[in-house]
């Protein structure tokens, strides 16, 4: 489900506080379950416009997500197969569920420009970060 009109404005402000303090974090977006299409819809984003605003249950890495509620990072994202390309300067992915009553409603997808540069912390720090973010939704 949308999240609501002034939880959309804080989305966008994690978003960019997101972009400005982590160098390789080069797009930084939420997608949500379109209503009860099993399909994801992009949310608040910062970096260049996408095609992808609306993305089926399993297709790419953040429809692999939206069905196996683990998060998922791609350290190059050239030896994916089941992958969207939202920009040719991509170079890894990770994305991580959101969950709201036990159920996987969204979820943060980060793009970077940089191969394999997600640690371990910032892992900690999304998968923290969208526990908070299911308490506002
Ligand atoms: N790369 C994603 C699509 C979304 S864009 O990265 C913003 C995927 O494979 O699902």
């Amino acid at each position: 489900e949308s999240p609501k009109h002034n939880t959309e404005e804080k989305l966008q402000k994690v978003c960019h506080l997101l972009d400005q303090e982590i160098s390789y974090f080069n797009w930084t977006g939420f997608y949500f379950k379109n209503g009860d299409k099993d399909e994801l819809k992009l949310g608040p984003y910062v970096g260049a416009p996408t095609d992808h605003t609306i993305i089926p249950y399993g297709k790419g890495i953040c429809g692999q997500v939206a069905v196996s509620n683990e998060t998922f990072v791609v350290p190059d994202v050239h030896q994916e197969s089941n992958y969207l390309s939202c920009s040719i300067d991509t170079k890894a992915e990770i994305v991580v569920p959101i969950f709201r009553d036990g159920q996987n409603i969204g979820q943060i997808d980060i793009d970077s420009h940089t191969v394999d540069p997600f640690t371990a912390e910032d892992r900690e720090l999304l998968e923290w970060l969208c526990n908070e973010v299911s308490k506002v939704l």
